[in-house]
Parts: structure tokens; C-alpha cells; sequence
């Protein structure tokens, strides 16, 4: 009688025990990962148009984040700057720059720069800067020293566990009212009580159920 199988495959079943339990573990270490808060996006620095620096204009130069972003404070988003307000000077400095010149045709021909998003949440979770700011959340807190980077770059994973990570205890991330766009505000030089402060009218509270975020 011939065997039907040849030899080897009498080995077949202690090799698929051997390797089940390191599939199985991949697996299960591929979704744990999938899902932890440390798969993300932190790093993501997308080039631009224009050689835009931050670290320029706001770090070394000083200008207020409001002074460009200035509907923060007010609104959901934070909007980007009109061409006109890089106009304000580039009218006159470096008026002939070549790494200028989107911004001169954007201005010319009324068009924004097409800038590329760098920090995007999913449609299905509810995000508003105004409430964080009024409540003392500094930019640093979630978007790094911007003020140091030449191109701008995600510093946080803006995933749920780091959203609620900070909802469930602000206090650590509150500042006077009058310092959150100022990215060198050291809590450790002037330490900083929110419950003593006689311009907070009220308690913080920010919301860790669902319909917080997902509206
Ligand atoms: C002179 C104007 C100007 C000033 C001042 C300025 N920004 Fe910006 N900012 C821009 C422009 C233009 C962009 C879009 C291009 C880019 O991403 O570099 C931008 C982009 C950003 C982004 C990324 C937006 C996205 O797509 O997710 C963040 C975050 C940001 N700025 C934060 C700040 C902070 C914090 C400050 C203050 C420390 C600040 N900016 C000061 C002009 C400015
Ligand atoms: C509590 C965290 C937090 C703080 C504080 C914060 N941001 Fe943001 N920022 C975000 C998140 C989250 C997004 C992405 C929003 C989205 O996709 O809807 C974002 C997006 C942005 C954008 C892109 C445009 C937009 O609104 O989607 C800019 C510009 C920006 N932030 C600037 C600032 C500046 C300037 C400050 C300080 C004055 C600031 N942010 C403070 C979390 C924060
Ligand atoms: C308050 C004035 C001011 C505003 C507003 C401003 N800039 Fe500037 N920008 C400067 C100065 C000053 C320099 C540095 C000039 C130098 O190196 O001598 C500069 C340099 C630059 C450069 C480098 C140019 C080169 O040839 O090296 C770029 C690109 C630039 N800015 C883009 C922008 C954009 C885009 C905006 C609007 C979002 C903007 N700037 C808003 C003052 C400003
Ligand atoms: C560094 C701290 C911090 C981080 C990070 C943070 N928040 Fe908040 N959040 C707060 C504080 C403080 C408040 C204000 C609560 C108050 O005033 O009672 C708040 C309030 C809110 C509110 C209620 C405001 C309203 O309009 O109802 C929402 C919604 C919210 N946050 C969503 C988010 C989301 C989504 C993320 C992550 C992408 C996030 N937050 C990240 C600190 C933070
Ligand atoms: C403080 C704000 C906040 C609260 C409160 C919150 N979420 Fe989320 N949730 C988010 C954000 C932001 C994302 C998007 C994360 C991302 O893009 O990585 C998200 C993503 C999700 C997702 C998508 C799953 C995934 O991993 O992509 C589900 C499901 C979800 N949330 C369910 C819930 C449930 C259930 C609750 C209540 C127990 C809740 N969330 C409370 C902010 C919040």
C-alpha cells in the first residue's frame, strides 16, 4: 500500500501547534495596538506650500498665536490667516523673495495658499477650542512648542484616551487665563492654583460621558 501523505506531513501537526500560540499572540498584540493610544499620528509634519516658520514668526519674532489664529478664542476652529495678514508685511519685507512667491500670486489672485491640515479629527468626535482656552488650556498643552518648529508637526495623538487622560483630571494643564498662547509659561517657576484664582468665576468641569464628544 502507497502511502496516500507523503513523510513529512506527519510533522504538519506540531508545527501548527508550535506556531498557533505566535499567530494567536500577534493577533492579539496587532489589535491591542490598533486600538492603544499608541498608534497614531504624533510626527505627522506634512510639507507646505510655503516655507512658512513658525519658529521664525511666533518664536523668534514674537508674534502673538491670536494675531494670526484669531478666531480661537471665539470660535470652534481655529482659523488660518488670510494672505492679507502675511501682506501686512510682506508688502514691504522681502517683497521679492522667491519662497514668497505663492503668497504674492495667492494675493493677488484672491486665492488662499492650499496649506495642508496637519490636526484633523474624525467627523464623529465634537471638538471646540473657545471652551479650552476659557477655561485656561494653554496651545502648548496639545499642540508642542510650536514656537520652535520651522514646519508645523503633530506633538499629541488626539486620540480618545489622551482627550480623556486630561478630562478626568485638568487641573495639572490650567494656567492664568492671560498665558495660555504663551508657550514659555513655566508652572514649576510660578507655580499656579486655579481654585485661588480670583479671576476664575467658576469650576472647570469637562465632560468624560460619551455624548460629551460624540454629539
Ligand atoms: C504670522 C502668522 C502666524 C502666527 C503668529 C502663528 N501661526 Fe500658526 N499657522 C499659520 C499658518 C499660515 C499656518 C498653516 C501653515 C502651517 O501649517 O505651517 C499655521 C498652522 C498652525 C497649526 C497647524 C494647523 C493644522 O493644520 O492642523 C497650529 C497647531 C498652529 N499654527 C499653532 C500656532 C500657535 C500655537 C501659535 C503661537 C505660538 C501660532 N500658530 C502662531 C500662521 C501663524
Ligand atoms: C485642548 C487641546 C487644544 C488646545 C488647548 C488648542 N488646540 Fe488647536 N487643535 C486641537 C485639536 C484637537 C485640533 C483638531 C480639530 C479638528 O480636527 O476639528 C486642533 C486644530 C488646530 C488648528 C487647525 C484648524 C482647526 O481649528 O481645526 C489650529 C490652527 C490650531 N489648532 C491652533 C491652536 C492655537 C493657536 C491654540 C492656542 C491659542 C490652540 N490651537 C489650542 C486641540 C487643541
Ligand atoms: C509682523 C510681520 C510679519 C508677518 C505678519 C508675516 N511675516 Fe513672514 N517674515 C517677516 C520677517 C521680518 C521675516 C524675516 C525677514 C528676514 O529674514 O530678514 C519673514 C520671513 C518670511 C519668510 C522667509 C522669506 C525668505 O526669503 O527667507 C517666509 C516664507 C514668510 N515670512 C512667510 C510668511 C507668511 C506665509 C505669513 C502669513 C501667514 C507671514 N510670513 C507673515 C515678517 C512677517
Ligand atoms: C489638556 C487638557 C485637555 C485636553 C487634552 C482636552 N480637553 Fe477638552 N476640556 C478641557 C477643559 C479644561 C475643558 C473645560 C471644562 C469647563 O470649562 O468646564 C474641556 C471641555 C471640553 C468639552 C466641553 C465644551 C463644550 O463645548 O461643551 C468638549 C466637548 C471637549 N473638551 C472635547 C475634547 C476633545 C474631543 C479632546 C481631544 C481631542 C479634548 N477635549 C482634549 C481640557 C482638555
Ligand atoms: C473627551 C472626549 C471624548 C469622550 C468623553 C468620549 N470620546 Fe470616544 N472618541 C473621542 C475622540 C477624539 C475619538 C477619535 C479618536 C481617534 O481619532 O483616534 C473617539 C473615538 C471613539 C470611537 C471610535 C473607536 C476608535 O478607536 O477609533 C468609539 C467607538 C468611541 N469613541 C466611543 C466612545 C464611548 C462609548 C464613550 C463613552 C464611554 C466615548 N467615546 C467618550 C473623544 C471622546
Amino acid at each position: 500500500m502507497p502511502a496516500i501523505f507523503p513523510r513529512w506531513t506527519n510533522n504538519v501537526p506540531i508545527v501548527i501547534g508550535l506556531l498557533a500560540p505566535l499567530v494567536g499572540a500577534g493577533l492579539i498584540f496587532a489589535v491591542w495596538y490598533w486600538f492603544s493610544p499608541y498608534y497614531t499620528d504624533v510626527g505627522y509634519r506634512p510639507e507646505q506650500p510655503v516655507p512658512y516658520s513658525h519658529k521664525l514668526h511666533a518664536g523668534e519674532m514674537g508674534i502673538d498665536c491670536r494675531y494670526c489664529h484669531n478666531t480661537v478664542e471665539k470660535a470652534a476652529h481655529a482659523a488660518i490667516p488670510p494672505t492679507g495678514t502675511c501682506m501686512n508685511c510682506h508688502e514691504l519685507v522681502k517683497a521679492d523673495s522667491p519662497r514668497l512667491a505663492l503668497v504674492r500670486e495667492s494675493h493677488a489672485a484672491d486665492m488662499p495658499v492650499p496649506w495642508v491640515r496637519v490636526h484633523q479629527l474624525p467627523d464623529y468626535a465634537f471638538f471646540n477650542h473657545s471652551p479650552h482656552l476659557a477655561a485656561g488650556v494653554g496651545c502648548v498643552s496639545c499642540h508642542g512648542r510650536v514656537d520652535q518648529m520651522a514646519v508645523v508637526e503633530m506633538k499629541q495623538p488626539l486620540s480618545m484616551g489622551w482627550c480623556l487622560d486630561c478630562h478626568r483630571d485638568p487641573k495639572p494643564n490650567l494656567r492664568p487665563l492671560d498665558q495660555v498662547t504663551n508657550m514659555n509659561w513655566d508652572p514649576a517657576e510660578t507655580p499656579y492654583d486655579p481654585d485661588r484664582d480670583a479671576n476664575r468665576k467658576r469650576k472647570v468641569n469637562p465632560p468624560t460621558h460619551c455624548s460629551g464628544c460624540h454629539r
